[in-house]
């Protein structure tokens, strides 16, 4: 597919009919154009069928129907050349359909069939597979994927969801909260543990260990787990609360990841938490199913989603992201602020929460397609990155309580330090809940209105 437009050669190459090879073969082999076999507009989906709605950037001088089209075969049952089929009939069943084409939004339907169950590599090396690097395009993205029901039932989604995890917390009217320790890296275990201490027992119910935070030479994960989790006893006890810490089994490899599970549920811990998209969800589906049966919370960071999702032309939405993790079955998930450090618009960050909220997603904002959950729980969103208490209120707007608000800097920063820092989180959570304004609430905690003094006029 080097040299002159798809179009062009594929007008100028039609389908070979040369009779000294019919002689030789039972099919015509040779280039003919994709759309003659996978452009189908006006094509009603069956229910059955997996739904992407594609961004096309056609490379230039190729139509966006011939890429679509091109798309939809090599994500099927395609490739370059006609092949023998053998059975042309059987073969249609499992090709993918370009259905509707709206500006360069390229609707493509994909058989049910198509798929494995209880596997996101499985959708993933299809619908992703070797399309983003096709010279039909020079840019696309998965803006939505509608995942039919009949597949979303063979995952094992949560094992918590929303619920769940407020009640093994103990939280009802207010979002639930959690703080990453600081400094990110260099703690020792005693001090990791001597920090979360002070967090917990300042209000806030949860600490969790950074995303880069594994098991380095100076904060080997078991003995971070033994120190920490004796932190998490002694505030329970000093505040009658429950507490808990979200340990960072992330690994070099999933045994050693399971391993990381099996010693936090036998020490006490209730939590963990992974990154998923840097150890992948094959990785993610095997402590999902480990933590299933501890009975451990799973917390999924999603550290390196912007390579993948933070183009607006190219690569996968978070949202398509965010519905894997659901299918897979994480408890929470990094889902942005709107007003931190890290990119995210308000619509967005509500369609997110729609996404893991309900369990019936209607296409509205900015979805392309309904997307039925069947019995898959709920997840929590996590609102995290350049959280400080003074934007608690602005998070609680697009948010509500049914989410985990996660402070590291806003909280540890905090001029009288991590206890303090907790105590101005746990004012402002409660106030925003209950419907207290940020002024009033100032005036009752003398560390949220230093929190605020220090950063209200902070802006990223
Ligand atoms: C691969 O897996 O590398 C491709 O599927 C090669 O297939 P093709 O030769 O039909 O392009
Ligand atoms: C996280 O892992 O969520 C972040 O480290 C939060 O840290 P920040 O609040 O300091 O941005
Ligand atoms: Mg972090």
């Amino acid at each position: 597919m080097q040299g002159p437009a798809l179009d062009k050669i594929f007008l100028a190459r039609p389908a070979r009919t040369d009779r000294v090879y019919s002689k030789l073969s039972k099919f015509e082999a040779g280039v003919s154009p994709y759309s003659k076999r996978y452009l189908e507009l006006g094509y009603t989906p069956e229910e059955t069928e997996l739904l992407i709605a594609f961004r096309v950037t056609p490379r230039s001088g190729t139509s966006i129907e011939e890429a679509a089209s091109a798309i939809a075969a090599e994500s099927s049952v395609g490739t370059w050349t006609e092949v023998e089929l053998g059975d042309e009939e059987k073969y249609s069943k499992f090709k993918a359909r370009v259905y509707r084409i709206d500006d360069n939004i390229a609707y493509t339907s994909y058989p049910l069939v198509l798929f494995e169950e209880n596997s996101i590599p499985n959708i993933l090396s299809s619908v992703v597979g070797n399309i983003f690097g096709f010279k039909a395009v020079s840019a696309l993205r998965i803006e939505d994927m509608r995942i039919p029901l009949p597949l979303v039932n063979t995952f094992l989604g949560p094992a918590f969801g929303i619920n769940g995890v407020r009640k093994v917390l103990g939280v009802k009217d207010r979002p639930m909260t959690g703080s990453t320790v600081k400094p990110k890296l260099g703690n020792s275990p005693k001090e990791h543990a001597y920090v979360a201490y002070n967090t917990l027992r300042g209000g806030i119910d949860t600490v969790k260990d950074d995303e880069n935070l594994n098991s380095q030479s100076w904060s080997n994960f078991y003995e971070r787990a033994d120190e920490t989790l004796k932190a998490v006893e002694k505030a329970e006890k000093e505040t009658g609360e429950s507490k808990g810490w979200w340990a960072n089994v992330t690994a070099g490899d999933t045994e050693e990841m399971l391993k990381r599970c099996k010693y936090v549920a036998k020490n006490g811990g209730k939590f963990v938490m992974v990154d998923y998209l840097t150890v992948g969800f094959a990785a993610t589906a095997s402590l999902r199913k480990l933590t299933g049966e501890l009975g451990l919370a799973l917390h999924c960071h999603r550290a390196m989603h912007a390579v993948i999702d933070r183009q607006s032309n190219h690569g996968v939405e978070f949202k398509v992201l965010a519905k894997w993790a659901r299918l897979v079955g994480v408890d929470h998930i990094h889902t942005g602020t709107g007003v931190g450090k890290l990119e995210g618009e308000f619509q967005d960050l509500k369609d997110r929460c729609n996404l893991l909220r309900k369990s019936y997603t209607p296409k509205e904002g900015g979805l392309y397609f309904d997307q039925p959950w069947g019995d898959i729980k709920t997840v929590v969103p996590v609102a995290s990155g350049g959280l400080h208490p003074g934007h608690v209120w602005k998070v609680y707007e697009t948010y509500g309580k049914d989410a985990f608000f996660l402070f590291g800097g806003g909280c540890h920063g905090h001029p009288a330090g991590s206890f303090a820092g907790a105590k101005a989180v746990r004012a402002a959570v409660e106030a925003a809940a209950a419907g207290v304004s940020p002024q009033e609430a100032a005036q009752k905690s003398k560390e949220l209105q230093q929190a605020i003094e220090l950063w209200g006029g902070v802006t990223f």
